[in-house]
Formats: C-alpha cells, structure tokens, sequence
C-alpha cells in the first residue's frame, strides 16, 4: 500500500513507449528462430499464416494486456487482483509475473552466448575453415563452466544496470538509443546480404511460398511463434502498460509496434539467408544456424570481420531489451506490493535470475546428463515455460478481459478521446471482440493440447 503515496512510474513519449514495446518483442525469437521456421514451414505460405494469427490474436491480446495493465496502474498481480477481484486472478497475476521470471533467467544464458560471440567476433576467434571446428569452438565454449556463467552473469548485470535506473532513464532512454541502432545494423546487414552473389537464392530459401511444406505443426509453430514474438502470456505488456498514460490511444500505438517487429523479422531473414546461401552453405536449425554455419561464412566472406561483429552486435542488443521486458514484471511487483525501492528490487530481481538460470548455463557441460522428464535442465525449463506457461498466462489473459471484466468495459479505455481509433469505428469493436471472446480462447487452447500431446 505504501506504493499509493508515490506516483508512479512513468513513459515520458509515445515514441519511448513504442521503442520500449518494440525492444520487447523484437529478440531471440525475431532473430535467431523467426528465419529458420519460416525457410523450413513454407516460405512465404508460412508467414502468410502468421500474418493472420498476429491479426486474430498477436495485436488483440497485445491491446488487451496493455489496457489491463493502465486501467489498473499495477504490476500484473494488482491489475489481475482488481479486475478479477478474487484470489484466484491474484494468484494468476502471480503465475504471469513468475513465467516471465523464468523467461528471464535462461534467455540470459543464451543471450550470454550471443554476447560471448561478440567478444569472439571483435577478437578475431572466429575464423573456421569447416563446420565441424566451428562446432567443436562452439561445443568448448558452451560446456565450460567459466564461460557459460561468466556470460550469463555479464548479461544479467547489463540488464539490471538499464533497469536500475527505472522506466524513463532506464527502459526508455536506453531503447531509444539501441532500437534505432538495432535497425542501422539490420539495413547494414540486409545492403550487405543483397549484394552478394546468388543473394537471389537466400531469398528464395526465405520467401518463395511452399504450401505443400505447410503442415498442421508447422501452423501451430506459426501460431506460437506470433505470442511469443510480441512478449505476450508473462505479463511483459501488461506492466509496460502500467506506465502507459491514460491519454494513449492504445490500438494505434500497438500497430506500430507489431509491423516493425514483422518487418525487422523479415529483414534479419533476409540478411541472414542471402548470407549463408552467398557461400553455398545450407542453414541448419537452431544454434546451429548461428553458432555453426554463420562463423564460416563470416571465415570465407569479404570483410567478414566486421559483418560477424555487427551480427552478433544486432542479436546482443535485441535480447538485451527483450531480457530487461522479462525482468520488470517482477521488479514492479516488489515496488508496488512490497514498497521496495526500484534499486533493492532491480538488484534482487537480477541476482535471483541469475542463480536460477546456473543450472541452465551447465545444461551443456557439467549438467549435461542431468534430465528430468527426457530433457536437459534448460530444455525442460524452457519448454515449461515458453510451450506451457505463455499460452497459459495469454488463456488467463483473454478469460479476464473478455469474460471477467467484460469486453465492454475494457473498451471504454480504449475511448481516450473523439478522435480514437475506437470512436466511430463499430468494426473495430466487432473485430476484438470476435478475437478475444471467441477465437484467441479456441486457438490458444489448440495450442496447448498439441504440446501437452493430445494430438
Ligand atoms: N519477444 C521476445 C523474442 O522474440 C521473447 C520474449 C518473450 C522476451 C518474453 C521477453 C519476454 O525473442
């Protein structure tokens, strides 16, 4: 309660607010797994698909988490706590604040990998003459305990520094500054990638549309993929909203920020794929992609050097202000419902993480034969959350605003002012509405019956 006799927190500009929001969507999952399921499920078939699920539930839930995070004010346990006005929707806001906790502390390590290579790249250590020296050089990083951890602690220590300085000279001022830089690189890139030879085939690979490789799996991945792009189910958006002003027209700010997640996506794909395919090489999944192939192309290519060092430049920075989006859900939560101070919350918050993501950081080394149920420790913790938890917080999300609270009164914040996006539109009203009450619950839960195994 103490938290009442503060003001709180705020975004000083819609710009901080869209830069914030973008920093947030656009990370490993735009950079590292977005270009690979595209090339693999069907091109452009594929990212038509993903068009329509970011349409019919990636953009509605992004408005609905952030409409409940500003009515409310509070950290995504006090904002499921008032709307739902019952234990149960606090205990849901805490299961989103906790899933984003989680995120956190294993994106660290992988992001810990990312920045590990820069220093490799801006040292030179990455010059392989075939894929298996890569791999093996890969294979001695990941598995050594100094470096993995080392790495993870570094990455953390990052994000907690921009969130020690709180929302405005934190989050915002540093996403104005890495946002912009983020998408230099990726034009760089892209110019770069485009003037290769046989460029045209890397293209091909990303976009030319395959519907025969469209399978219903790779419709779920598409499905996935548009939830987890935007940050949505672990309370990211819903505390970035918290600080959002009441004067927001809050669909029109969220637009923004879900075509240039897309776009950056699919320009990342295109400079990565004109990239490999420039040196005849084909792209494997995964780490592989960027830990195996790429460094051999960045070995072979003309003014590689400087190429590898802007890659994993791009792919630091994009985790950097996804990871720090992952954190604050529970750094708000410590601030508003146990009046800590942002610095003592930031610092806490952080370490925790930290610890909690060691046992992901060994997974590849000393806990490599470590399982539970099959799966490595990060496997498992990773799949927990991202297959089982998001889709789980979005269901809960969706259930709230659409049945709890009701479509109508959500709406009413949506009418900020006469000029709107809501006011005198009554199709867009009828379009979230049919999104939220009907189709997001339906696709969701088809979502969690494939990874549960039910089909
Ligand atoms: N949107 C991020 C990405 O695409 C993932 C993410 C999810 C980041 C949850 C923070 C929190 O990589």
């Amino acid at each position: 309660m103490k938290s009442l006799l503060k003001k709180r927190e705020s975004w000083k500009s819609t710009a901080g607010f869209i830069f914030a929001a973008l920093g947030s969507a656009v990370g490993l999952g735009s950079i590292w797994r977005f270009p690979y399921v595209v090339g693999q499920n069907g091109g452009a078939a594929f990212i038509l698909l993903y068009l329509i699920f970011l349409a019919l539930i990636g953009f509605p839930i992004l408005v609905a988490e952030i409409v409940v995070g500003r009515s409310a004010q509070l950290s995504p346990f006090g904002a499921f706590k008032k709307i739902g006005k019952n234990k149960f929707w606090g205990l849901s806001g805490k299961l989103v604040i906790f899933t984003g906790f989680i995120i956190s502390s294993f994106y660290s390590v992988i992001a810990g990998w990312m920045l590990g290579y820069l220093i490799e790249a801006i040292i030179g250590h990455l010059n392989f003459f075939n894929s298996s020296q890569a791999l093996e050089h890969f294979e001695k990083l990941s598995s050594s305990v100094i470096w993995s951890v080392g790495y993870h602690f570094l990455f953390m220590f990052l994000s907690i520094l921009i969130l020690f300085f709180g929302v405005r000279k934190g989050i915002e001022q540093k996403s104005k500054i890495m946002m912009p830089l983020l998408i230099l690189v990726v034009i760089i890139l892209v110019i770069k990638g485009l003037s290769l030879p046989s460029a045209f085939k890397g293209i091909r690979f990303l976009l030319s549309p395959n519907w025969h490789l469209v399978t219903p799996t790779g419709i779920l991945v598409a499905l996935g993929q548009a939830f987890f792009t935007l940050s949505l189910g672990q309370g990211t958006m819903v505390t970035y909203g918290s600080y959002l002003s009441k004067k927001e027209d809050i669909p029109k700010i969220c637009f923004p920020v879900v075509v240039l997640n897309t776009v950056i996506a699919i320009l990342v794909g295109i400079a990565i794929f004109t990239i490999v395919f420039s040196q005849d090489l084909t792209p494997k999944a995964g780490p592989s992609l960027i830990f195996e192939t790429l460094p051999l192309v960045f070995t072979k290519m003309k003014l590689g050097y400087i190429v590898a060092v802007f890659f994993f430049l791009l792919v630091t920075l994009a985790a950097l202000t996804s990871e720090i989006s992952a954190l604050e859900p529970f750094i708000s939560y410590l601030i508003d419902e146990r009046g800590w101070k942002r610095k003592k919350a930031s610092i806490f918050t952080g370490f925790l993480a930290f610890l909690i993501g060691i046992p992901s950081a060994l997974s590849f080394g000393l806990l490599k034969r470590f399982t539970l149920l099959g799966l490595n420790f990060f496997d498992f913790i990773s799949f927990l959350s991202v297959n089982v938890l998001v889709p789980l917080g979005g269901f809960l999300i969706v259930i709230l605003v659409s049945y709890i609270w009701g479509i109508k009164k959500a709406f009413e914040h949506l009418k900020v002012s006469k000029k709107a996006f809501f006011h005198h539109r009554p199709w867009v009203a009828m379009y979230f509405k049919l999104c939220l009450k009907y189709i997001s619950p339906v696709l969701i839960i088809l979502i969690l019956l494939n990874v549960l195994g039910f089909f």
